[in-house]
C-alpha cells in the first residue's frame, strides 16, 4: 500500500516522541503545571536580540531581493562567515568554497550520507547516540554501526572501534558536545581515534572520513573548549547548526564543512551541491543565512543553561542519582536506578515526572532528562523527584 519500510518504522517506537505524548496526555489530565516534562529538546530561550534585528531589517522597505533563489550551495557571505569562524578557531584554512549552508544539522547530514555512501557501507557512531542518526544513513542505502563508549568517561571505546571497522567502513562519526551525555570528546581520545583510523585506512585501503556532529558547539560550560575536528583528521567533516546556539530551530539553518586536505575535495564538494538541490532542499533558507551573515559571533547566553544545570545535576546527586556532570549541550543522562531503564520511565509517570529511557538513544540501563525548560518547572520538580527515589533507592 505504502512504502512497506517507512510503515514498519512508524511501528519502531520512538521512545522521546511516546514520552512526549504521555506527557501531553497527563497535562489534559491533571494540568501542566502539575506535570514536570524532561523529554523534548526544543529551547525555551529566545534568539540573541541581534538576530530579531536582522529580522526587522529584512523586512523594511529599503531591503529587495533578500528571498531569491541562490546558488544551491547558499550566500557567499554566509559561506565566508562561516568559513572565517572556522578557519580562526582550528587555524586551518577553510575556504568559503568548502562550506555549504544546509537546511539545518538534520538536513547536513542527509546530504552528506547521500554524497558519501554506497550501498551497503557502514558509518559508525558511539552510543548513546542521536536517535535519528539510524533514519539518516538508511535512508541512502547505508548501515548504520553502533560503537560502544566507555560508561565512566563516555568516551569511545577504540579497542571495540579498531574491532569494527571493515573494509565497508565509510564513515566514523561523533558528536560533542554530546547528546545525551553531555561530554566533550578530549583531544587525547581523537588522537587515539585518528591512529585507529589511520591505521584502519592503510589495512583496507579505503578513504574513510570523520564527520563531527557539532550542534551543541557553543553551549558549553567552566571555561571548557570543543577541540576542533579539522585538527585532529585528515578526511574531517564539520557538521553544525544555529537551531542550539541562536536558538531559531524552527528556522532550519546549518552548514557543512570540509577539510581542505581531503583528496578530491573539489569533487566532493560538487557532490554536496548537488545532493542538496536534488534531495530537494534547493539551498538553506534565504532569512538563516542573512541571519549566520549578521550574527555568526552571537550565541545565547550559556549562563542561562548552566544555571539549569547546577539545580537539576545537583539535586539528582543529592538524591543519590549517579550520574556524568555533563561539560555542554542541555541533557543529563543518570544511570537508572533499576536495570530496566523503560521500567523506570514508567514509575516515573506516577509523580508527573516525564523522563526518556536511554534505550532510545541505544545506551539501556540509563534515562535521559533535558534541562532548556522553564527554571520554575526544574524547581517544581524537586519534590517529586525526591518521592521517586524514595521509592527506588
Ligand atoms: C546531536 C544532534 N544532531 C543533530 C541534530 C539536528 O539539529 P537541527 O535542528 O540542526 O537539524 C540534533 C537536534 O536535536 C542533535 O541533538
Amino acid at each position: 500500500m505504502f512504502s512497506d519500510k517507512i510503515v514498519q518504522n512508524l511501528t519502531r517506537a520512538s521512545f522521546i516522541r511516546s514520552m512526549f505524548e504521555e506527557g501531553e496526555k497527563l497535562k489534559a489530565k491533571v494540568g501542566a503545571e502539575n506535570v514536570f516534562d524532561f523529554s523534548l529538546g526544543n529551547p525555551v530561550i529566545e534568539p540573541p536580540r541581534s538576530v530579531k534585528e536582522t529580522l526587522k531589517r529584512l523586512a523594511s522597505e529599503e531591503e529587495t531581493g533578500m528571498f531569491r533563489y541562490m546558488s544551491n550551495a547558499g550566500y557567499w557571505q554566509a559561506r565566508k562567515a562561516v568559513a572565517d569562524s572556522l578557519s580562526k578557531e582550528s587555524k586551518k584554512d577553510i575556504p568559503p568554497s568548502h562550506v555549504i549552508m544546509t537546511c539545518g544539522a538534520g538536513g547536513a547530514l542527509n546530504v552528506l550520507f547521500k554524497s558519501l555512501l554506497n550501498p551497503g557501507e557502514e558509518v559508525i557512531v558511539f552510543s548513546p547516540y542521536f536517535v535519528e542518526y539510524g533514519f539518516y544513513v538508511d535512508n541512502h542505502g547505508g548501515k548504520l554501526t553502533v560503537c560502544d563508549t566507555i560508561h565512566d568517561t563516555f568516551m569511545p571505546d577504540l579497542a571495540k572501534l579498531e574491532k569494527l571497522i571493515n573494509e565497508k567502513t565509510k564513515v566514523v562519526m561523533y558528536n560533542s558536545p554530546n547528546n545525551p551525555t553531555g561530554v566533550i570528546y578530549k583531544e587525547d581520545m581523537l588522537k587515539g581515534m585518528n591512529d585507529v583510523i589511520t591505521a584502519a585506512k592503510k589495512k583496507y585501503g579505503t578513504q574513510l572520513f570523520v564527520i563531527a556532529d557539532e550542534p551543541y558547539v557553543k553551549i558549553v560550560y567552566d571555561g571548557k573548549k570543543v577541540p576542533s575536528v579539522f585538527n585532529f583528521f585528515k578526511n574531517a567533516i564539520s557538521v553544525n547548526s544555529f537551531s542550539k546556539s541562536l536558538a531559531v530551530p524552527g528556522e532550519r539553518i546549518g552548514y557543512i564543512a570540509v577539510s581542505p586536505e581531503i583528496d578530491n575535495a573539489d569533487l566532493l564538494m560538487d557532490a554536496l551541491i548537488f545532493c542538496n538541490r536534488t534531495l530537494g532542499y534547493v539551498n538553506a533558507p534565504a532569512v538563516g543565512q542573512h541571519i549566520v551573515i549578521d550574527c555568526i559571533n552571537e550565541s545565547i547566553d550559556v549562563e542561562y543553561y548552566k544555571k539549569r544545570r547546577d539545580l537539576l545535576y545537583n539535586a539528582l546527586v543529592d538524591l543519590g542519582f549517579k550520574c556524568i556532570k555533563p561539560e555542554g549541550a542541555f541533557y543529563l543522562f543518570p544511570e537508572s536506578p533499576i536495570p530496566d531503564d523503560v521500567a523506570f520511565t514508567k514509575l516515573a509517570l506516577k509523580y508527573n515526572l516525564i523522563i526518556v529511557p536511554g534505550s532510545g538513544f541505544g545506551c539501556g540501563g540509563y534515562l535521559r532528562l533535558t534541562y532548556c525548560v522553564d527554571y520554575e518547572m526544574i524547581e517544581r520538580s524537586l519534590p517529586a523527584f525526591e518521592k521517586l527515589a524514595k521509592e527506588v533507592f
